[in-house]
Formats: structure tokens, C-alpha cells, sequence
């Protein structure tokens, strides 16, 4: 076995353990990431494009900001739509606005930066594992290249997803999960063709929510509701635009461009929490401590707030003290706000779709939509939450 040391050891190169790296490379805290996966596979996953302000903040002042300065859009507001109804969610009223750039350019951004700055990654490691992280000398293995590597550390950093391998190494009497799955899931286009609108918009259709979003002024992100256990080999393009077209309102219809798939991808619809996000030196970040429906736009935004705060953390212990405040309130302060994103994500998603065959839901629905389109009150909570809670 080949054996090095490091301070921190992060497992996993999505947007949370990228971001983090980051940060540790412009502290000089030295630091390697083990990602399973091929660098072009992590770019290749299409996933979220909303950003939040505390997002597009982190982003700047992890220097990672400047393609997004120049190619990401504004988002002012959306449109909740049912029947021929509609009521605008308009930002301003919390005088805050949302960034449309992709989770893929994010990811791009931050692999680049990484590179220029000469972070150290390990693409396509097997079977990382975590070891001894309720002592004070933690470490990880891997393999790769068919070679045994062992890195000792101080701190582990679990940023590998909801599938990863540091939750599932915490002994099971030490963590608490809480999990609720709808029984329906969003199949997703992403197509070069014009946006319907430049405004996102929440449609609640009798046979399911849609959605319209974009990810540039010629790039669409689309998505409907379909139910578990749907396949997605049982879709292509042209058949996602006929049900995609034969939901949307008229005055939408009309303005449908449709278009080859670029990608398309089937999503369950799951909020799951695990605490604490702390298991002595080892810390969770993101997906691998909770993941959310899309609804709301949550989920990357949620794993770029916890990078960012177990960054302060460490910052605090290496500034020469060894001061481990921060690192001791990571997990309850992260939860705090975790635990309110995850509770958004739930209520918009029974809002907008459909839950059951049970007419009831549906009517409940209604005066709950009828409600927030009379309600600045209502509106303003909705601007505030999926804007991002400080
Ligand atoms: P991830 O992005 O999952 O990154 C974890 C990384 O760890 C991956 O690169 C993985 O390969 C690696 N890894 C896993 N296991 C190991 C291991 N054993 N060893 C080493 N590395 C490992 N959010 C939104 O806000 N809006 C959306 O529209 C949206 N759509 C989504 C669609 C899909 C299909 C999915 C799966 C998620 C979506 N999300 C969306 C959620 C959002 O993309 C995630 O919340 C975000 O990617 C979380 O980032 P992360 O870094 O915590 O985890
Ligand atoms: C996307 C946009 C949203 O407003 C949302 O709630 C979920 C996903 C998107 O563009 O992917």
C-alpha cells in the first residue's frame, strides 16, 4: 500500500467537494479529492441551473465567477400557472433576484480552477472508504490503476452524493435518516431551442406538474411529471414533446420550439436528511447528507451552503489556534438551514403536482393557488424561500 498525508482528504468532485476544494487551495490547506467517477462524466451531468444569491456570492469569492458574470441570466420572478390562470412570483418583493447558469458550467468552472491552480484530483478511484474518523487520525483508502493507496489526514470531508460511501460508513446506532419519497418523478429535456419564455413557469395540469426553464436565451430545460417506475426507454424526444406540448396552456402552446434532445433524464422525487452532519473528524456536505424533490432548486444551492461552512470551520482551525468552534457548530447550524430548504421543496411540490386521483387534493390545490394570487403576504414568502433564506 502506498501511504501519504494530507490535512483534509475530500471524497467526491461534485459541485460541493469542488467548491470546497477550491476554498482550501486559495487557504493553502493542503488537500486531495477522490472522485469515482471520470472527470468527463461529472461534466456531462446535467442537473440544476438556479443559483441563489449566497450561491453566486460563494462563487465570486471562491474566484470561480468570471464565464458566469458574463453568460448567466437574471431571474426576477416566475409564474405559478393552473387552469387559465396565473399569479407572477415577483422577486423584488423581497429586493432579491436568482442567477440562471448551469450546475455543469458551475462543475466546469471549478475543475478549471482547480487545475490552473494545481489542486491535486484523483479521477476514477474504487472503493474509497473512510477509516478511524471517531479518532484523532482518520484516513482514507482507495484504490486506482489497480494500485492501494492510504492517505492520512486530520479531517474527512464527505462530499460524494446521496449514493456515496461516507454516510454508509457511520455506524448506524450514530445516524438519524429521514426520508420521504413521492411517488412520482420529472422526465427532463434539455434542447437547444429558444425558451417559451424567459421567465420560469410552474404549471399544476390535471394530469401533472410541468415546467418551463432555460439555461441561456437558445438552451431550454423542460420537465413534466410522470409516475414511478416510469422508464425512460420507453421515451425519446418526439414523444416528450407531444405530452410536453398537449399540457402546456394554449398561450404557451403556441410558442412551443421543439427540437432534438441534447439530454434527457428522469429524476425521483425524494427529500431525505441524515444527522448529524458530523461524525468526529469526518463531515457531510450536500447530497450526502440530504437531498431534496427539484422542485425549488434547492439541492445545489444547499451543497454549495455546506461547502462553504465547513470551509469557514476549517479556516478557523488551521488560522493557527487549532479553535474548533465552527467545526463543532457545522453539523446544528447547517441543519438549521437545511431542514427549511427541505421543507420549501416539500410544500411546492405538493402544491404544483398531482398527488393522487383523489379530486380533493387537486381542489385544495386550487384554493391554495387562488389564495396566493389574492395574498402579497403569501407571494412574499414564496420570493423569500425559493430566493434563498440568509
Ligand atoms: P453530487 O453532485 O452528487 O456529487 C457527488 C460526487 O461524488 C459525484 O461526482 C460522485 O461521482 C462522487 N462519488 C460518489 N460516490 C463516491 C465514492 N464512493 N468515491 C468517490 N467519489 C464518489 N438540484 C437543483 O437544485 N435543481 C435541479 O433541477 C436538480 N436536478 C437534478 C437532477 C438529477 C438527475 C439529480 C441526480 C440531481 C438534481 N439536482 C437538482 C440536485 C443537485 O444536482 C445536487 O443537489 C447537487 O449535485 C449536489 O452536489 P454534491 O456535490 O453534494 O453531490
Ligand atoms: C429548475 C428550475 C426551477 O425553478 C426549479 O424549481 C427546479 C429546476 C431548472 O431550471 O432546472
Amino acid at each position: 500500500m502506498e501511504t501519504s498525508r494530507t490535512q483534509v482528504v475530500i471524497i467526491g468532485a461534485g459541485p460541493a467537494g469542488l467548491l470546497l476544494g477550491q476554498f482550501l487551495l486559495k487557504q493553502g490547506i493542503d488537500h486531495v479529492v477522490l472522485e469515482l467517477r471520470s472527470a468527463d462524466y461529472v461534466l456531462g451531468r446535467v442537473r440544476a441551473g438556479v443559483l441563489e444569491e449566497p450561491t453566486v456570492r460563494a462563487l465570486r469569492d471562491a474566484g470561480v465567477s468570471e464565464r458566469m458574470e458574463r453568460e448567466s441570466l437574471t431571474m426576477r420572478g416566475f409564474d405559478l400557472m393552473w387552469n387559465d390562470k396565473h399569479v407572477h412570483i415577483d422577486f423584488g418583493l423581497v429586493n432579491k433576484v436568482a442567477t440562471v447558469y448551469g450546475q455543469t458550467k458551475v462543475t466546469r468552472d471549478l475543475m478549471e480552477a482547480r487545475l490552473a491552480g494545481g489542486g491535486v484530483t484523483h479521477y476514477e478511484v474504487n472503493n474509497a472508504q473512510p477509516h478511524d474518523f471517531d479518532t484523532a487520525n482518520p484516513w482514507v483508502s482507495y484504490e486506482k490503476d489497480g494500485r492501494q493507496f492510504r492517505v492520512d489526514c486530520d479531517f474527512i470531508a464527505g462530499c460524494d452524493g446521496h449514493h456515496g460511501i461516507t454516510r454508509q460508513s457511520v455506524p448506524s446506532e450514530q445516524i438519524r435518516t429521514f426520508s420521504y419519497a413521492f411517488p412520482f418523478g420529472w422526465l427532463a429535456i434539455l434542447a437547444d431551442v429558444p425558451p417559451i419564455s424567459e421567465e420560469v413557469a410552474w404549471i399544476n395540469h390535471t394530469d401533472g406538474f410541468l415546467m418551463c426553464s432555460l439555461r441561456s436565451k437558445t438552451r431550454s430545460r423542460y420537465y413534466f411529471q410522470v409516475p414511478e417506475g416510469e422508464d425512460i426507454k420507453n421515451w425519446n424526444a418526439g414523444r416528450f414533446w407531444a405530452e410536453y406540448k398537449r399540457r402546456l396552456p394554449p398561450s404557451l402552446a403556441g410558442k412551443l420550439v421543439t427540437g432534438p434532445a441534447l439530454e434527457m433524464s428522469l429524476t425521483p422525487l425524494r427529500s431525505s436528511v441524515s444527522t448529524p452532519m458530523r461524525f468526529g473528524r469526518m463531515f457531510l456536505a450536500g447530497d450526502a447528507a440530504h437531498i431534496v424533490p427539484p422542485t425549488g432548486a434547492k439541492g445545489l444551492n444547499m451543497a454549495i451552503a455546506d461547502a462553504r461552512r465547513l470551509f469557514e470551520g476549517l479556516k478557523q482551525f488551521y488560522a493557527g489556534g487549532r479553535d474548533a468552534t465552527l467545526l463543532d457548530s457545522y453539523s446544528d447550524d447547517s441543519l438549521g438551514r437545511v431542514w427549511k430548504a427541505v421543507r420549501f421543496s416539500w410544500w411546492m411540490t405538493n402544491l404544483s403536482h398531482k398527488l393522487s386521483d383523489n379530486p380533493f387534493n387537486r381542489e385544495m390545490q386550487i384554493a391554495e393557488l387562488e389564495y396566493i394570487s389574492q395574498s402579497v403576504a403569501a407571494q412574499t414568502t414564496i420570493a423569500e424561500n425559493f430566493c434563498g433564506l440568509d
